[in-house]
C-alpha cells in the first residue's frame, strides 16, 4: 500500500477520559439504531428533548380548511419558528420549500373523512415506507382508533407500519384518534396511549387530560400533545403549559396556530413553553407583543 510508511503515530488514546455510555436522551429509544436516533434528532431538540411540531395534515380528511386554504401561502411564515412540520406528502411536495432543515412527520395513514360518523371504518397505511424515504421523511404519523369499529384493521396497519419502521429506521408516531362517540377520558387515553406504545409505536400523539402525568409515566415512549379545535389563545397556551409540565415532550399543533389572529405569535409563544419554561401568561404576553407588532406594520 503506497501509504503504508511515514504516516504519523497514533498515540492520542485519552486513557484518563471513559468513552461515552452514548445514553440516548429519548425516552425508551436508547436500544433503537443509528438511523432511528438520528431521525429522532430531528424530531426532538437535543438541547431541551422537546419539540414543537406544526400541524398542517388536516386536508386529508377535512379538505380545504380554514387558514389552510393557500397551503403555500400559510406554511412557510411559521417554519422558523417550530421544530418539525407535519404534513401530507401532496402537501409537501407541492408547497413546502425543500430546502428546509426542519424535521418532517409524514402523514401516513388514509382515513375516511369527515362526512363519515366512524373515521376508523376508512384507515390504511396511505404511502409505502421507500416513499417516506424519498421524502426524507424523519416520521411517520399513524391515526389509530382504539375503540373504534375499525380498531383492528387500524391497529394491523399500525403494526405493518412499525415493521417498515423498525426496517428502515424510521420512527412511528401513532395519534390517538378519538372518534365522535368516543368519550376524552384518562382512562380512554391510558389504555390508547399504552397499547399503541406496546405495539411498537416510537412516539404518541394525544390529547391532553386531567391525570395526565400518570399517562405518561406509564407510557414507555414519549408523548407529544395535540391541539384540537381551536380555542382562545390563553387557554391553548395554558393546555400547552400543563401538558409539558406533567411530562409530554412537545405539542404538535395546527389549528390553535394557523387559526390565531397571529399565527406566528402562537407558534412562537408555543415555543417558549416548549424549549425555555415559559408560562401560559408569560408566553401570552409574548403572543399579544407580536400580534400588536405586526398590526401596527
Ligand atoms: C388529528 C390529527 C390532525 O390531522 C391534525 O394534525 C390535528 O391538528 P390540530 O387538532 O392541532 O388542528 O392528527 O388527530
Amino acid at each position: 500500500m503506497a501509504d503504508a510508511e511515514g504516516n504519523k503515530i497514533a498515540k492520542e488514546y485519552h486513557l484518563d477520559t471513559p468513552v461515552a455510555a452514548n445514553g440516548f436522551y429519548v425516552k425508551g429509544m436508547n436500544h433503537t439504531g443509528w438511523g432511528m436516533k438520528n431521525r429522532f434528532s430531528k424530531l426532538f431538540n437535543p438541547k431541551t428533548g422537546n419539540t414543537v411540531m406544526l400541524a398542517f395534515d388536516h386536508g386529508y380528511i377535512m379538505g380545504a380548511t380554514a387558514g389552510l386554504e393557500r397551503l403555500d401561502l400559510a406554511i412557510d411564515p411559521l417554519v422558523e419558528q417550530v421544530d418539525v412540520l407535519m404534513g401530507t406528502r401532496g402537501a409537501l411536495r407541492s408547497c413546502i420549500n425543500p430546502i428546509t432543515n426542519k424535521g418532517i412527520c409524514l402523514r401516513a395513514t388514509h382515513d375516511s373523512s369527515v362526512l363519515f360518523d366512524d373515521m376508523s371504518t376508512g384507515v390504511g397505511f396511505g404511502l409505502d415506507m421507500e416513499d417516506a424515504l424519498r421524502m426524507n421523511a424523519d416520521c411517520i404519523a399513524m391515526q389509530c382508533f382504539v375503540g373504534g369499529a375499525g380498531e383492528a384493521r387500524s391497529l394491523e396497519v399500525l403494526c405493518r407500519a412499525v415493521d417498515a419502521g423498525e426496517k428502515y429506521g424510521v420512527p412511528v408516531m401513532a395519534v390517538t384518534a378519538v372518534g365522535k362517540e368516543m368519550a376524552r377520558t384518562n382512562q380512554y387515553f391510558m389504555l390508547a396511549t399504552r397499547m399503541l406504545a406496546e405495539l411498537g409505536a416510537h412516539t404518541i400523539k394525544t390529547y391532553y387530560c386531567e391525570g395526565f402525568e400518570k399517562i405518561v409515566a406509564a407510557c414507555p415512549v414519549p408523548i407529544v400533545i395535540a391541539g384540537g379545535k381551536k380555542v382562545p389563545e390563553l387557554d391553548a397556551l395554558e393546555m400547552a403549559y400543563r401538558g409539558i409540565s406533567d411530562g409530554a415532550r412537545g405539542v404538535d399543533m395546527g389549528r390553535n396556530i394557523f387559526q390565531s389572529e397571529s399565527p406566528i405569535g402562537m407558534a412562537t409563544a408555543i415555543g417558549k413553553i416548549v424549549h425555555e419554561q415559559y408560562t401560559a401568561k408569560e408566553a401570552y404576553e409574548l403572543f399579544l407583543d407580536i400580534k400588536n407588532s405586526v398590526s401596527k406594520d
